[in-house]
């Protein structure tokens, strides 16, 4: 807590914060809440997210909105779950939880983390996804949050936060504590093979690998900061600090330049808890070059994604039922 103060502090007297114009934020309506990050397909269609009440859905445009694209288990009955929280662990079961997903740009596949079912993938078509590791009762996932591929090989990269969020929800008793059960895996679509890389993280939300493949980040909530782990090059097989952030990061994903944007939320514990949440920009050498101030539209609400795409950046959060579309470039 001390050390989020800090930061919070010497943050907010030492930068002035970049913020994009009102008039350039736009709202797309969800179909319902849960919204934790955005996928593109390989022919910018999109933004696919998954929901709290398990579907997968597609934006389709202003006219016809988010349509259903897949769904994480067989026999999911959108009477009895569309709509629902998902707040209890039966309706995440039958219904589904997906809260990762990315696509396979050269097959077109995309692969889907759902927190109970594992990481499964679905064709281009949608329906209902298949599973291929983790998932309930399995050995690999605690609780599987962030999801990326790598660009060259296809290998996908998954980041679990491990066992914190068994034991309690309550952010103020996670953020004054020091979980390290979390995990970096990967699952290689050649072999079949799903294995742990690195262990003894601290509530790895988010995972993007470098557009040449030469290494991966994840973001480490508890830390305030992103580690690097190498998977090239004479540091192959070793792990880094990439980047110091002032609040704990979740997810991060790279740009088309091979950038980074990740959502950063400084939280103040007292008098409540607040939430100030931004974005920040990450060259490849891990330099921040842009700070984003989303408290304008966001209020204290708290930030899962930011993501760039053709200059207009697409910022989830679970608590909100709109994607937020900022377009017309950064004014500072
Ligand atoms: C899904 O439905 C099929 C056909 O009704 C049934 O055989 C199968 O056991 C069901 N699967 C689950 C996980 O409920
Ligand atoms: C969360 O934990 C904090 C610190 O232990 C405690 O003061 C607070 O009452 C808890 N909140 C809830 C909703 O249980
Ligand atoms: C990294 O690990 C892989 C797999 O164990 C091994 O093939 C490779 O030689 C290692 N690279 C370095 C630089 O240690
Ligand atoms: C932020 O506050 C404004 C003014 O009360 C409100 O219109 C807006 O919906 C809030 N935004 C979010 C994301 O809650």
């Amino acid at each position: 807590m001390v050390k989020i103060l800090i930061a919070l502090v010497l943050f907010l007297t030492q930068n002035t914060l970049s913020s994009y114009g009102a008039h350039s934020f736009k709202k797309i309506q969800l179909p319902s809440l849960g919204s934790e990050a955005y996928a593109f397909d390989a022919q910018n269609g999109g933004p696919y997210t998954g929901l709290n009440d398990g579907r997968i859905v597609k934006f389709h445009g202003p006219n016809l909105g988010f349509l259903d694209f897949a769904t994480t288990t067989q026999n999911r009955s959108k009477r009895a779950c569309d709509g629902t929280s998902g707040n209890d662990l039966r309706t995440c079961l039958v219904c589904g939880k997906p809260i990762g997903l990315e696509f396979n740009k050269r097959t077109g596949d995309l692969y889907i983390l759902d927190a109970y079912h594992g990481l499964m993938v679905v064709g281009k078509g949608g329906g209902a996804a298949t599973q291929l590791a983790g998932g309930r009762g399995g050995t690999h996932f605690d609780f599987a949050d962030g999801i990326d591929l790598d660009p060259i090989t296809g290998v996908v990269y998954i980041t679990d936060l491990g066992s914190i969020l068994s034991k309690t929800s309550n952010m103020t008793e996670i953020l004054l504590g020091n979980d390290r059960s979390g995990r970096l895996l990967k699952y290689d679509p050649k072999t079949k093979q799903c294995g742990v890389i690195l262990t003894g993280l601290a509530m790895p939300a988010g995972v993007a690998v470098a557009r040449d493949g030469s290494f991966v980040l994840m973001t480490e909530y508890l830390n305030c900061r992103i580690t690097r782990y190498w998977l090239k090059g004479p540091k192959a097989n070793t792990s880094d600090i990439f980047a110091e952030l002032p609040g704990n990061p979740d997810n991060i994903k790279r740009t088309k330049t091979g950038d980074f944007w990740v959502a950063v939320n400084i939280q103040k514990l007292h008098p409540k808890l607040t939430v100030f949440p931004l974005g920040q920009k990450i060259s490849a050498k891990g330099e921040i070059l842009e700070t984003v101030n989303f408290y304008g539209e966001y209020n204290a609400t708290y930030i899962t994604e930011v993501q760039e795409q053709f200059g207009k950046f697409y910022v989830a959060s679970i608590y909100t039922d709109f994607v937020g579309v900022y377009s017309g470039g950064l004014r500072c």
